[in-house]
């Protein structure tokens, strides 16, 4: 598989999003769960801003993404949740990621989940918000690499009860769901169904 990505733009606000109207998919989840990682790990490039500390994507961020000699689409990198200095909410989304959901082009949803803390309250605050879309989603337990064995079989079932969606496990350390995963994105972008397994 031929991978292409450039980064296109860093939105402050509804008016920097593009209007070229091709299919977006949005990696959404805590912050510092992995979602930049996640993104440069798929294209194969360093193409995002990564950080060990919380925080780092403040901005709408839209790399424009090509597959062989598929048509483009847009991996979409939001800012995290959970983490807001100073925040009174912090695990409400901000006004931009509301406006970005707005958006017709959306077509997939990865909310990523940090696979060693499956039920934390904040994510499954922004699954219910993000689950009154219409959009097709996926669960990523990221990280998936710090598992042990008796983890990775407990915390795959917590996730399988919580939320009734397509799960991945992923990690970028191993490799480990990436190819998988572009499976998956091609069927998303492309409004295909997912099976659960
Ligand atoms: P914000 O931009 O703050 O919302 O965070 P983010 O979700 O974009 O997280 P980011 O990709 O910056 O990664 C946070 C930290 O997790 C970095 O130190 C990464 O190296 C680490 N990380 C991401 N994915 C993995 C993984 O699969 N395994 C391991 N071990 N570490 C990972
Ligand atoms: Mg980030």
């Amino acid at each position: 598989m031929n991978v292409s990505a450039e980064f296109v733009t860093s939105a402050t606000g509804p008016g920097d999003f593009p209007k070229d109207w091709l299919p977006e998919i949005a990696l959404v989840g805590r912050s510092n769960v992995g979602k930049s990682s996640l993104l440069n790990a798929l294209v194969r490039r360093p193409v995002a801003r990564t950080s060990a500390a919380p925080g780092k994507t403040r901005l709408v961020n839209f790399y424009r993404v090509k597959i062989n000699l598929q048509k483009a689409f847009y991996l979409v990198d939001l800012p995290g949740y959970g983490y807001v200095r100073g925040a009174k909410n912090a695990g409400a989304f901000g006004d931009l990621v509301e406006a970005y959901f707005t958006r017709t082009t959306v077509k997939g949803v990865l909310l990523l989940i940090d696979a060693r803390h499956p039920g934390l309250e904040v994510d499954q605050i922004a699954w219910n918000w993000i689950n009154e879309k219409t959009v097709q989603k996926i669960i990523i337990a990221t990280k998936a690499d710090k598992l042990t064995r008796a983890m990775r079989v407990r915390h795959t079932k917590e996730l399988e009860s919580l939320y009734k969606c397509p799960l991945r496990l992923v990690s970028i350390q191993s490799g480990e769901g990436l190819e998988g995963l572009w499976k998956l994105i091609v069927k998303l972008k492309n409004l295909e169904e997912i099976k659960t397994r």
